[in-house]
C-alpha cells in the first residue's frame, strides 16, 4: 500500500496512539454547553425570540417582514407566522473579507423583477428615543450581520447592538409590532420587549446574488427547546 510505504511502522504506531489520545473526550466536553444545531444555507427568514417580558398576545416566534412607507422605503415589523411563506427572505451580501470584518449587509429581494433592499438602523434617536430598523431599497447598512463562529449562537447583530419590538401606530393608522434597535444599556421604551432575531433556513428568493454567502441557520426556530440549549 502506498500509504504504508511512505510512513514507517513506528511512526504509524505513534500516529495512531496520538489519535487515540486526542479522541478521548475531556470531562469538560461532557458537561459543557450544548448549542442548538444549525444547517448551512444562503437564505433565511428572521424569527423573533422574546428574551424577557412578552407582549400580549405573545410575539414569540413572530417573523420579520416589511411595512412599505412609500418610494422604496419600509419599516420592519413582526407578524404572526400564518403560512409557510410568511416573512421576508434575507441573505448576507458581501465578499469573504467584508463578512470577516463585519462589513457585510443583510439584504432581501422583492418586486418584479426582484431588486434588493437592505436592513439599516436609523442613525439618530427620534423624539421618543427610538431607532427604527428599516428595509429601504438599496444596500442598507454595512455591519448589520449574522453573528458567526466563534459565537455559539447565530442571530441578527450590528445596528445599535440590541433589538427590541414595540407595538406602534404606523403612518396609515394600522397598529403593528415594529422592530427597533438600541445600544446595550440604553433604556427599553415602555411597552416594548427585548428580542433576538434568529435565522431560519429558507428557500431562495429567486434573484441571483453573486455575493450571497452561506450562513448558519436553524431548521426550525420555534422548535428550539431553550431549557435544553445554552446561549453562552
Ligand atoms: C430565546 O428565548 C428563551 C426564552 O426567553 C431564552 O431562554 C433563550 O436564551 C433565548 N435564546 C436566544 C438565542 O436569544
Ligand atoms: C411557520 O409555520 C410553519 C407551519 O407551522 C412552519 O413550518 C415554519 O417553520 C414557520 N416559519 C417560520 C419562519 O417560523
Ligand atoms: C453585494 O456585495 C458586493 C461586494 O461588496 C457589492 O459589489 C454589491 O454591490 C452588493 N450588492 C448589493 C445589492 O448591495
Amino acid at each position: 500500500m502506498l500509504y504504508q510505504s511512505s510512513i514507517g511502522a513506528t511512526a504509524m504506531a505513534a500516529l495512531l496512539s496520538a489519535l487515540t489520545v486526542s479522541a478521548i473526550p475531556t470531562p469538560q466536553s461532557s458537561t459543557g454547553p450544548i448549542y442548538p444545531p444549525t444547517e448551512l444555507g444562503a437564505n433565511f427568514r428572521l424569527v423573533a425570540n422574546v428574551t424577557g417580558a412578552d407582549l400580549v398576545p405573545s410575539i414569540n416566534n413572530y417573523v420579520l417582514t416589511s411595512y412599505q412607507t412609500g418610494g422604496g422605503t419600509a419599516y420592519t415589523i413582526l407578524v404572526a407566522n400564518t403560512t409557510l411563506t410568511t416573512g421576508r427572505i434575507f441573505y448576507v451580501n458581501g465578499t469573504a473579507t467584508e463578512v470577516e470584518y463585519h462589513e457585510s449587509n443583510v439584504l432581501s429581494d422583492a418586486g418584479t423583477p426582484p431588486f434588493p433592499a437592505g436592513l439599516a438602523v436609523a442613525a439618530d434617536n427620534d423624539a421618543d428615543g427610538e431607532r427604527y430598523v428599516s428595509l429601504d431599497s438599496g444596500p442598507g447598512q454595512a455591519g448589520i450581520l449574522l453573528t458567526q463562529f466563534p459565537d455559539p449562537i447565530h442571530e441578527l447583530g450590528g445596528g445599535a447592538g440590541l433589538f427590541y419590538a414595540c407595538q406602534n401606530t404606523m403612518p396609515d393608522g394600522e397598529v403593528a409590532i415594529q422592530l427597533e434597535s438600541r445600544a446595550p444599556g440604553a433604556f427599553l421604551p415602555k411597552g416594548c420587549v427585548d428580542i433576538t432575531l434568529l435565522p431560519q433556513c429558507s428557500e431562495g428568493s429567486g434573484r441571483d446574488a453573486p455575493f450571497g454567502n452561506n450562513v448558519n441557520c436553524y431548521p426550525d426556530v420555534a422548535g428550539i427547546d431553550w431549557t435544553y440549549y445554552s446561549t453562552d
